[in-house]
């Protein structure tokens, strides 16, 4: 069987096998590739990755080596935490006050100042946080086995709720629509119209007459179809008045909008966003706080070889090994090592002095920082669950909000806190240039659309964060066109001398940590080989 293709999405490849060898050879081909449900499909999904062992220089006559990481983020803690396994003398160097990177929980106390200038201190009561950026962990990230290897609990993260909302105010909704109200319209019509296409032969030359039976009763069930094979509303749509005791079946919602206003609402924009591989349900987080994560890999790692505020000016390539020179607290200090780790972000280092070639400063220069931005609202009681019986979840909207996340912990808390806006491109762009003041008043005022008043009334404080203006970061994630092994990132994807390039960036999951780790594993093997080696 054909290789896949690194860039090859696993879907793509699948198609292609369907229409070369028809579905018998595609059921087969899905056993191969470990996707039909087999006992043995769980192990294909574990890391291809040893972590070093002091054991592994037994008998070679050799030693770990020094090592100087740069950038104190996941990629970075990862490749020191793997490396220390080992006995590496790691030395991390990172210039925020904090480790973890992008991954950043605000909590009250916590102070920003970004490069417009904005200075915020969180007002957050005890116990309540925000994940700044990362927030939601898949199932089969391997971010999950370093939170099970360094004891982070996990929950449940709901990144899909029935009873959510969407509103698009462009397409003219007035009021919003509940997740499970539009799934059942749209389904629903849609049956319809493939039911009734069927029905007229325009599937003939498809499908044989016993798979259209079986399509037809599918669609029966998916879009809850009448025997004429019409959607005229259901029950999944939901209810004026819960059902409950005899003698009170409920009151439903009502009769649909017609099929042109339903599809003319684009509710349904949302819906293939919950079969994404990365986004499907169950997802996860840590009990807490995301910086969870990087406290537990700091404390593994050791604090006392990792320096905060320490900013890098001059990465060097010697001829044996590498100088690293920094300021930490407004003084020049060097760090001589066997090999560096750069796990900076390439935005970053691209303006950052160094001796690596010309070749690596373009393929640096070619990854485009994105930017992306959140605000924490917290309110004083949770109106959201005892208004809307909403608990978890996310409400999508056409405005540049964008999305709206309901903590997913903390369930009939007194208090607790919203993401009022995540939003990404030219939305976060423009909350961004504004004062956090104003941010909270827009990113409010268009709550209150969706939500009522109590979306302001109810407010206690707010904190917004934009990574794109996030001093030594710079960026939300990258876009690398093409992709890491497209031949512009060549550079980056080998060691320039003794330095090994490290992040999320640097693989197919950029924006998740699960890409930092697998990046850092790989460098770390890598390195590691070499040591083993030479
Ligand atoms: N991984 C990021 C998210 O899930 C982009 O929102």
């Amino acid at each position: 069987m054909e290789e896949m293709q690194p860039g090859s999405t696993r879907r793509s490849f699948l198609r292609n096998v369907g229409a070369t060898g028809g579905a018998g050879v595609m059921f087969a081909t899905m056993g191969a590739l470990g996707l039909a449900p087999d006992a043995a499909a769980a192990a294909r999904h574990e890391p291809d990755f040893t972590a070093p062992r002091t054991g592994d220089f037994t008998l070679r006559g050799k030693a770990a080596a020094k090592v100087v990481v740069i950038g104190g983020g996941i990629a970075g803690l990862a490749s020191a935490y793997e490396l220390g396994k080992a006995g590496y003398d790691c030395t991390v160097l990172e210039a925020r006050e904090r480790t973890g990177g992008r991954n950043f929980t605000v909590r009250g106390g916590d102070t920003t100042v970004d490069l417009n200038g904005h200075r915020q201190t969180a007002r957050f009561s005890k116990g309540q946080y925000m994940n700044a950026g990362p927030g939601r962990i898949a199932q089969w990230m391997i971010t999950l086995d370093y939170c099970r290897e360094l004891g982070v609990p996990i929950e449940v993260f709901t990144n899909t709720n029935a009873s959510a909302y969407l509103y698009n105010e462009q397409a003219g909704m007035k009021t919003p629509t509940r997740y499970r109200t539009a799934k059942a319209d749209v389904y629903g019509y849609v049956s319809e119209l493939l039911a009734k296409a069927t029905d007229r032969g325009a599937l003939d030359k498809e499908l044989t007459a016993d798979d259209r039976e079986r399509l037809q009763s599918f669609l029966k069930s998916f879009g809850d179809l009448g025997a004429d094979r019409a959607y005229t509303g259901s029950e999944r749509r939901g209810y004026l008045t819960d059902p409950g005791a005899a003698g009170t079946p409920g009151e439903e919602l009502g009769s649909p909008a017609a099929v042109s206003e339903v599809f003319a609402s684009h509710v349904g924009r949302y819906f293939s966003f919950e079969f994404g591989y990365d986004q499907a349900m169950l997802m996860f987080q840590p009990v807490g706080g995301m910086d969870r994560i990087p406290a537990a890999l700091t404390r593994a790692i050791g604090e006392r070889r990792i320096r905060t505020g320490a900013a890098v000016t001059d990465l060097r390539n010697t001829a044996h090994g590498v100088t690293v020179t920094y300021t930490q607290g407004g003084r020049r200090h060097r760090v001589d090592a066997d090999y560096c780790v750069a796990a900076l972000p390439p935005n970053i280092l691209a303006k950052t002095s160094h001796n690596l070639g010309p070749a690596v400063q373009s393929a640096l220069e070619a990854c485009k920082p994105s930017s992306a931005g959140k605000i924490g609202l917290e309110y004083r009681t949770r109106w959201w669950e005892t208004e809307h019986r909403i608990y978890g979840g996310i409400t999508e909207t056409d405005m540049d909000l964008d999305h709206i996340w309901y903590p997913s912990h903390g369930y009939h808390d007194d208090r607790g806190l919203l993401i009022g806006y995540y939003n990404t491109g030219a939305h976060a762009d423009s909350y961004a240039a504004l004062t956090p003041k104003e941010r909270e008043a827009r990113a409010v005022a268009q709550g209150v659309k969706i939500h009522g008043e109590s979306y302001r009334e109810h407010l206690s404080s707010s904190f917004s964060h934009h990574w794109r203006q996030t001093p030594y970061l710079e960026a939300s994630w990258h876009s690398l066109a093409g992709g890491p092994d497209a031949p512009a990132f060549a550079p980056l994807n080998e060691p320039a001398g003794h330095v090994y390039f490290a992040g999320d960036w640097l693989s197919y999951l950029d924006a998740w940590q699960h890409g930092a780790f697998s990046s850092a594993r790989k460098v770390v093997g890598s390195l590691h080989r070499r040591v083993l080696n030479a």
